[in-house]
């Protein structure tokens, strides 16, 4: 068998040398390890990814499993990093090629690699190349040592003559050789994003894909969590945590295979996409994100929520800004007078910023409903006389920041957009139209509306230098997929289309770098680390009903920082008190979309109380680390709580969501604390007039009784909340 390999090796040309030095590749954290090694026969296989090793012997050491063939022959099967189809590996490839030939087989070889430092880390890069075709695979990993994270992502290029059809193009493969395997997913839809569920990956597929082009998210998530022998749990076990920057269909594929190993596999979903690859066209697939955690997926999440304030997230270390939005409380109703008052509004209550909401625009087909004008991006004149600048204008007098809502991707047939351009919108004339919420989607890969699109930014900006901030919207998926533009290349659609977004959003970025935005898709239907880079927030639900946001900003915490997650105060579930909603929004991004009519004194108070209260712990609430302490998925209340770097503030949020008459009440125990250190625990966000029922209200206790002991801070009442701010004396 050695012979064999040898000389499949030997076959491999050039590569052989490398091929019997054994080169090792260890990506690595200062947790993690990731080890990759240049087999005999010259390709490339994973040999270990886990707890990191501490004796550099010890890689030598590693091996991948062989597989022992019915007829008594060992192969090397499986494990090959990026495995490509039609070879002797039975299971799902990470990329599948049609030559110039018609063949359909794809062997990459190691030829080369580099390592070099970047912003928070070190890259690797890692060349390979098939034997038989000229076909480039270039891998890049970056390892984030203090954060515990890697990033990776896959170039593909060749040189044959005509172009060469992609079928497959996965951003990378990890393998796991484990006793049992959990799969945590987050279902959506509109108004409940981010539903956890569990479930044990058996012998088979599991995949979770979306195909729905644009609001791309609008059904699952593009992130999932693998529990490794144990199912997922928050505080121990060793969990995988991935996700991918991908703002379109994508694809995670969990493959069992017949020897019990795990194959995780993300990528763009090649569903009607065959790519048609030029000669020296580099396809650069989507970044995969990683943490593994030993300690269950509250470190996990602190790992990426570091990550991305650090290296991802638009202005991730930056502060937000708080804010009053009409749209739940207008709609499309409103005109200046209104709005100025809201303004005004803004600035009772204390927040930074009174942010226009649909509505605004288009004058042939005015926008009173959703029914027409998007596209048309003139403010509807009879409504706003003054246009933006007299809104801008009123936003200063009144002493607040002007943000604006655009959604500028799609296009109304009922609009002069669509009268002008019928073939910007991305639609088969052939076929009955099908349109979702009564709208079609600009067809982004062609240059000529990505100008367009970026045009509705630079128009606003030119006239209105001091805008403040844009909410993006994206409110429906692609129907009737037919481009135009691509002619016979529909397969690139799907993909071609989220790049000319991206073309746009880096323009966006580059002109315009310090206006923060929303990423909003009717609600959290794009909520993904490449779109992320653009934005500094993302709109998590138009379910802003506080019992229904426990649950959704607890599924959005698992990848997200706080300070990249919006929450509004609003009428939904008007049976909850107003500190009950406030308190739920505290825990992200605050923002407000109610009137202030419809506040009573006390709760207007309450509030101005809450949003100074949020912007004085924004450094513990944005900027902290956030450890998610009572989940509501196993218990009747929720809680965490967020310590600041320097462990002398911290904020801990307690809420009863349903409780039971007489269930045994526990303890909530804090952690993040510095065990030595003596902090005053006080409640806040009270409701003027009333007395804290928090029986430890003003007590000092130390770190380790806060962490070991805990607060007695739950109740019995349905819908109740405590915010205890904890300070270090
Ligand atoms: C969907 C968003 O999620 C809402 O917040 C709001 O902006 C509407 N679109 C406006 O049409």
């Amino acid at each position: 068998m050695k012979n064999l390999l040898i000389a499949t090796a030997l076959m491999a040309g050039v590569l052989t040398t490398q091929a019997e030095e054994k080169k090792v590749f260890r990506i690595s954290t200062d947790k993690t390890d990731l080890v990759l090694q240049v087999g005999d026969n010259g390709r490339l296989y994973q040999t270990y990814f886990g707890e990191k090793l501490l004796n550099e012997a010890d890689y030598q050491n590693l091996s991948w499993d062989v597989h022992a063939g019915s007829d008594g022959s060992i192969s090397q099967r499986g494990w090959e990093v990026y495995s490509g189809s039609g070879n002797e590996d039975y299971f799902e490839p990470a990329i599948a090629i049609t030559h110039n030939d018609g063949k359909n087989s794809t062997y990459l070889y190691y030829v080369s690699s580099t390592t070099q430092p970047v912003e928070g880390g070190t890259q690797t890069t890692i060349n390979l190349r098939d034997d038989k075709y000229p076909v480039d695979v270039t891998l890049h990993y970056v390892a984030y040592p203090k954060e515990n994270v890697i990033k990776t992502w896959s170039e593909i290029k060749h040189q044959e003559k005509k172009p060469i059809i992609l079928s497959t193009y996965a951003s990378t493969m990890l393998y796991f050789c484990n006793s049992s395997y959990y799969l945590t997913e987050f279902s959506s839809d509109w108004a409940c994003e981010a539903r956890m569920s569990n479930q044990q990956l058996q012998f088979g597929k599991k995949v979770i894909d979306t195909k729905l082009g644009s609001r791309a998210a609008m059904h699952t998530h593009p992130f999932f969590e693998v529990g490794l022998d144990q199912p997922v749990s928050e505080q121990q076990g060793q969990v995988l945590m991935g996700t991918l920057g991908w703002t379109g269909n994508f694809r995670f594929t969990f493959e069992v295979d017949n020897a019990g190993n795990l194959r995780v596999i993300p990528g763009i979903n090649p569903y009607a996409s065959n790519y048609e690859l030029k000669k020296d066209e580099v396809f650069t697939t989507p970044e995969f994100i990683f943490t593994l955690s030993y300690n269950g997926t509250s470190e996990g999440s602190r790992n990426l929520h570091e990550w991305a304030r650090n290296y991802s997230l638009k202005d991730g270390k930056g502060s937000r800004l708080t804010l009053l939005n009409n749209w739940e409380n207008t709609g499309f109703d409103f005109n200046q007078e209104i709005l100025a008052n809201l303004m005004k509004e803004a600035k009772h209550l204390g927040v930074d910023m009174f942010l226009l909401d649909d509505g605004w625009f288009a004058n042939k087909y005015p926008r009173k409903d959703d029914k027409a004008g998007l596209g048309d991006w003139e403010v509807t004149h009879d409504k706003l006389p003054g246009g933006v600048p007299a809104l801008v204008k009123a936003a200063k007098e009144a002493g607040v920041k002007f943000g604006i809502w655009i959604e500028p991707e799609m296009v109304n047939p009922k609009s002069e957009l669509f009268e002008k351009h019928p073939d910007w919108a991305i639609h088969d004339e052939n076929r009955k139209i099908y349109y979702y919420r009564n709208q079609l989607v600009l067809d982004l890969s062609n240059p000529e509306v990505q100008d367009y699109v970026y045009g509705v930014v630079e128009k606003l900006m030119k006239e209105n230098p001091e805008i403040a901030f844009f909410k993006w919207d994206c409110n429906s998926p692609i129907t009737n997929i037919y481009s135009p533009y691509l002619k016979e290349k529909q397969g690139q659609l799907y993909i071609d289309h989220v790049r000319g977004v991206y073309n746009v959003m880096k323009r966006v970025k580059e002109n315009y770098p310090n206006v923060p935005m929303m990423l909003c898709s009717g609600g959290g239907a794009r909520c993904d680390y490449e779109a992320l880079k653009y934005f500094t927030e993302f709109w998590c639900s138009d379910n802003t009903d506080p019992v229904e946001r426990v649950y959704i900003q607890w599924g959005f915490s698992q990848f997200f920082p706080a300070k990249a997650m919006c929450a509004h105060v609003t009428s939904w579930n008007k049976a909850t008190s107003v500190k009950f909603r406030t308190d739920v929004a505290s825990m992200c991004k605050l923002g407000f979309d109610i009137g202030l009519k419809d506040l009573t004194a006390e709760e207007l108070d309450y509030c101005q109380q809450a949003v100074a209260n949020w912007k004085r712990l924004q450094p513990a609430i944005m900027d902290g680390d956030q450890y998610r302490l009572v989940s509501p998925y196993e218990t009747n209340h929720m809680a965490l709580n967020y310590v600041t770097k320097d462990k002398n503030k911290a904020v801990l949020f307690a809420y009863d969501v349903h409780p039971r008459f007489q269930e045994k009440l526990m303890r909530v125990k804090l952690q993040g604390l510095d065990a030595q250190k003596n902090y005053k625990v006080e409640e806040i966000n009270l409701m003027p007039g009333t007395e804290s029922t928090f029986k430890a209200n003003g007590k000092v206790f130390s770190g380790d009784y806060l962490m070991k002991v805990g607060l007695d801070v739950f109740g019995f009442a349905q819908t109740q909340s405590h915010v205890i701010e904890v300070t270090a004396q």
